[in-house]
């Protein structure tokens, strides 16, 4: 090496208040610095099995295809409609943000024929709209978004599963955003298969992408079952339609973390014990109280946002809990503002894409973070950026509301 070695990583101390990644809980990584185990030492067997069972909790199901694949939150997605699409099949994808964007492109990919609606971000779909669509378009799955991180807006999925269930269509959500801090319901709401990362309410580092799938979609991954040459046995499976990926064919993986224990991949040993470790933490703290504290520091951002006469961007009866969209006021560059949060302050909040760049920050409270010290820091932080813009705010107003809220709420319970 010519050039001097790198100095070891010592990354500057930040406060990760965006829309994820945030701030993981130290206990994670705690976790993660464990040793490494062979992927057949009963010992990891027994941690995948104990994560799968955590992880039926915090999808709230009892489908034993549940476990995590390894990636970001998008290997999960691939994972997912890889697996469920076989070239030509319909897909109806509802976008109302980025990441239905994203589903309609990986369904593309796939060889589907994708049929999109739209709804302008800052808005979500009414069931009876989804319901007409899938009544024209006749899809094998609907694939939509239940949080989509770039609106902050949450699309309700109660009454989907059954108006799928009732067109024989399987359905498949993004949870990567949404999963532990807003409600969600994976049998009771009918829903076919969700996938997840743990960057946002669960309180981890991205990497894994915890999966659940019901018994119809494993049939479905099921008849497209090839076992690879090398490890293939008399009578296996070879399938003349095999998924178009290997390192995502749910069905090999499936077998892997299943009592076959058939090899695939290297699972991501320490990605298992940090997912494990977030999983066990939700489970510990209850996931209706998880899903509360999300909406208690939520709501206290977003009061002391409105109190720092800054206006919230789009439908805010169904905002996400974690991560309030804000509109940047006139005569502020936003760009140079969240630089001077971050140099200032150490504290990161986000920017938008697309028609919300430069209209639009994001400021996320979830997982390790949806905590009333790092609200109330974010807020004081934000008005001193504010004023110093030239944006008139009373002294102490943010974070003086976010307080007053607080109490309200005690004084409530
Ligand atoms: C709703 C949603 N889906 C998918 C993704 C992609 O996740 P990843 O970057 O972990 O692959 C994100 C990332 O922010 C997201 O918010």
């Amino acid at each position: 090496m010519t050039s001097a070695l790198p100095l070891p990583i010592n990354p500057p101390q930040r406060l990760l208040m965006g829309p994820g990644p945030i701030n993981a809980d130290p206990r994670v990584l705690r976790a993660m610095s464990a040793q490494l185990v062979g992927q057949y030492d009963p010992a990891m067997t027994a941690y995948m099995n104990e994560t799968m069972e955590l992880y039926r909790g915090v999808f709230r199901t009892t489908n034993d295809a549940t476990l995590l694949v390894d990636g970001t939150s998008r290997a999960g997605i691939e994972a997912a409609l890889v697996s469920l699409i076989e070239p030509g099949d319909r897909v109806l994808v509802p976008v109302f943000g980025r990441f239905g964007h994203l589903l309609r492109e990986i369904a593309e990919r796939c060889g589907a024929e994708v049929h999109v609606i739209e709804r302008e971000w800052g808005t979500v779909f009414t069931p009876s709209e989804i319901e007409s669509a899938i009544e024209s378009v006749r899809p094998k799955i609907l694939a939509i978004v239940h949080g989509d991180t770039s609106t902050t807006l949450a699309q309700p999925l109660d009454e989907i599963g059954a108006i799928c269930a009732a067109n024989g269509v399987l359905l498949y959500t993004d949870v990567t955003a949404s999963l532990g801090g807003n409600e969600f319901e994976l049998d009771a709401w009918g829903i076919d298969v969700a996938t997840a990362g743990l960057q946002k309410c669960l309180g981890g580092p991205s990497g894994s992408a915890p999966i659940s799938l019901s018994a119809k979609a494993v049939d479905v991954i099921n008849s497209r079952k090839s076992i690879e040459a090398g490890i293939r046995a008399d009578g296996d499976e070879v399938s003349a339609r095999p998924i178009a990926s290997n390192y995502f064919d749910l069905a090999m993986i499936l077998d892997y973390w299943g009592p076959k224990r058939l090899n695939h991949h290297t699972e991501a040993t320490t990605m298992l014990y940090g997912a494990r470790e977030c999983a066990r933490l939700l489970i510990e703290e209850g996931i209706p109280e998880a899903v509360e504290r999300h909406r208690l520091h939520g709501t206290a951002m977003a009061t002391g946002l409105r109190a720092l006469g800054l206006t919230l961007f789009g439908d805010q009866s169904v905002k996400m809990n974690n991560v309030v969209g804000v509109e940047i006021p006139d005569g502020i560059n936003g760009d140079a503002a969240r630089s001077a949060m971050l140099t200032d302050y150490g504290i990161e909040i986000g920017t938008s894409f697309g028609p919300l760049h430069g209209r639009v920050w994001r400021i996320g409270t979830m997982g390790y973070n949806a905590r009333r010290d790092t609200v109330l820091l974010t807020l004081a932080a934000l008005e001193q950026v504010l004023r110093r813009g030239g944006v008139g705010v009373t002294a102490g107003s943010g974070a003086g509301a976010a307080l007053d809220y607080y109490d309200s709420e005690v004084v409530a319970a």
